[in-house]
């Protein structure tokens, strides 16, 4: 990409305009603040506070042309295999299609599927949450464990915690993730097993850590119902694509929650490893969510690249990544409900873009996906925002906040959002030597209060959270990593990178346990670290 005529064009530009100072963008063009912003779908973004001309806009957008962006998404919403490496189709805009669309995939229109499924979730949540479906002792479910990782996890924990004001708060729901055993020993340790469902969501059903905390986890069960195995099928439902592995784990394929391969984990929350989520809220909101979705999903596909969400913002960063060398993005919710939204969005961006290689094998010449942290507003600004504001690295900032509250409370909402939009003035415009001076500061003092100020941001707003809001959101954040990949030429749908780990684990696990000391072969680091864990565990 970096030989094409336009990102060659695009570099030069950078040499001209990266010096220049938004306060000075701004001054020559009063409109910029209402002139550089987009709408659509209820979502307002405001792209004025970046570091770019129309000039750079204009290119950029050239930019994702000459790349087949255009081309790109309609062979991801016709089914075509952009999954290349894994020969799959990418398709979770098919889990929010309304019932009436069809998508083919293999002679089957998978939104039939999909709408097969959904009423499935819906019949079973609605049998738990009226206390229809009864556990093994008769009593009504009450708690839920979601066991799971990775996508089958932070999707599902992310939903649950932003849509918490919309939840059933009579029941109580717990995610278990890691294979450390504090997790689900804590997420249990206060259950009743005679009223908790335990729903197992992995993909492959393979997946070592969830494995292990769904085998504990029905010991904990059985432990608690007098080792009666048949309880497990009033306790125990599977979300996955694999029905082999779900019968042979011992859930009757009748309590599993299908999905497809075409589905990737990171884009799943919409899926059946939605359930605990639905579960949470209720169907209704649910599918009010996979609505939001939808509509993004439209606008992506249909709007001009110029006015449209998730390619201004995948631009926008693609910018900064690969012509400014900035190496991070800060994603600042202010919005306590969206606290796991930033790790939520580490697996979706850096799963899908942390890529070296091409689509055609060939090593990339520039740098591909940033590295996504953050942290809800305010509590940020009395941490990191330190570095942000006077530090010598560029963080491009997405700023998240809702015009209204859902828990209204005297004037905690008006300070959350002024807060909002104070910072990304203050990142914007910053302060200049001679206003910090005016303000009486001793001389030796003033370089310590300048701030620079050119620190670029977005700010997205929506009227208030809830469940379309939420998946408006996730979807604008899905297509502009789309966007990005599409112009980095490289597959965002798979994860090799995550395989080597796994397998030397798999080697390493025997070693630690073996009675005799084994015969090691690593590394020196590696051995020695081996021999000194077991040496420690031997005499503690
Ligand atoms: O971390 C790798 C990964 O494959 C993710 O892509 C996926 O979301 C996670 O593991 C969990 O996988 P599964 O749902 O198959 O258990």
């Amino acid at each position: 990409m970096n030989a094409t005529p336009t990102w060659k064009t695009l570099s030069e530009h950078h040499a001209k305009v990266r010096h220049l100072h938004l306060r000075q963008l701004f001054a020559e063009d009063p409109k910029r603040g209402a002139r550089l912003t987009a709408e659509a779908v209820g979502l307002y973004l405001d792209y004025s506070k970046n570091r770019v001309t129309d000039e750079t806009l204009a290119l950029l957008l050239g930019l994702a042309e000459e790349a087949g962006l255009r081309q790109r998404i309609d062979a991801m919403f016709r089914g075509d295999k952009i999954n290349v490496t894994e020969n799959r189709p990418v398709l979770h805009v098919a889990l929010r299609a309304p019932r009436a669309t069809t998508i083919v995939v293999d002679g089957e229109n998978v939104v039939d599927q999909v709408h097969a499924v959904l009423d499935r979730m819906t019949d079973f949540t609605n049998r738990v949450r009226s206390g229809a479906w009864r556990g093994h002792t008769g009593r009504p479910i009450r708690n839920v464990v979601n066991i799971g990782i990775g996508g089958s996890d932070l999707g599902p924990v992310m939903a649950y915690e932003a849509l918490k004001h919309y939840s059933d708060r009579s029941m109580v729901f717990r995610f278990v993730s890691n294979v450390d055993g504090t997790d689900l020993a804590e997420a249990v340790h206060d259950l009743d097993p005679a009223e908790t469902l335990v729903i197992v969501s992995s993909k492959t059903f393979t997946t070592l850590e969830t494995m292990t905390n769904a085998q504990s986890a029905r010991q904990w069960l059985l432990d608690g119902l007098a080792g009666n195995v048949k309880a497990v099928a009033k306790h125990f439902v599977a979300v996955s694509t694999n029905a082999k592995e779900v019968a042979k784990f011992g859930i009757d394929p009748a309590n599993m929650f299908e999905f497809w391969d075409w589905v990737g984990g990171r884009y799943s929350m919409d899926s059946a490893i939605g359930l605990t989520t639905m579960l949470a809220i209720g169907a209704e909101n649910f599918r009010a969510m996979l609505d939001g979705f939808h509509q993004m999903d439209e606008h992506f596909r249909t709007a001009p690249f110029e006015r449209n969400l998730p390619v201004l913002m995948g631009l926008l960063g693609l910018w900064y990544n690969d012509f400014f060398g900035a190496e991070t993005v800060a994603v600042l919710p202010y919005d306590q409900y969206l606290k796991r939204f930033p790790a939520y969005l580490q697996q979706l961006t850096m799963e899908s873009n942390g890529k070296q290689v091409k689509l055609d094998g060939k090593k990339v010449e520039y740098d591909t996906g940033a590295i996504y942290w953050g942290e809800p507003g305010t509590n940020g600004q009395h941490s990191f925002y330190q570095l942000i504001h006077q530090g010598t690295r560029l963080v491009p900032c997405d700023f998240i906040a809702f015009a209204n509250p859902l828990n209204p409370l005297g004037g905690h909402h008006d300070i959350l959002l002024a807060n909002v939009v104070a910072q990304s003035e203050a990142l914007a415009f910053g302060k200049t030597p001679d206003e910090v001076k005016a303000e009486g500061t001793p001389n030796w003092l003033v370089p310590h209060r300048v701030f620079e100020g050119n620190r670029p941001s977005n700010t997205i707003l929506a009227a208030r959270l809830d469940p379309e809001t939420l998946g408006k959101l996730v979807a604008l954040y899905e297509h502009s990593v789309f966007t990005q990949g599409a112009i980095w030429q490289i597959d965002s749908f798979d994860q090799w990178g995550v395989e080597l780990g796994k397998v030397l684990a798999q080697r390493i696990i025997p070693e630690l346990q073996s009675a005799s000391e084994p015969k090691l072969g690593h590394d020196g680091s590696t051995n020695t670290l081996l021999r000194r864990i077991r040496k420690m565990r031997a005499s503690p």
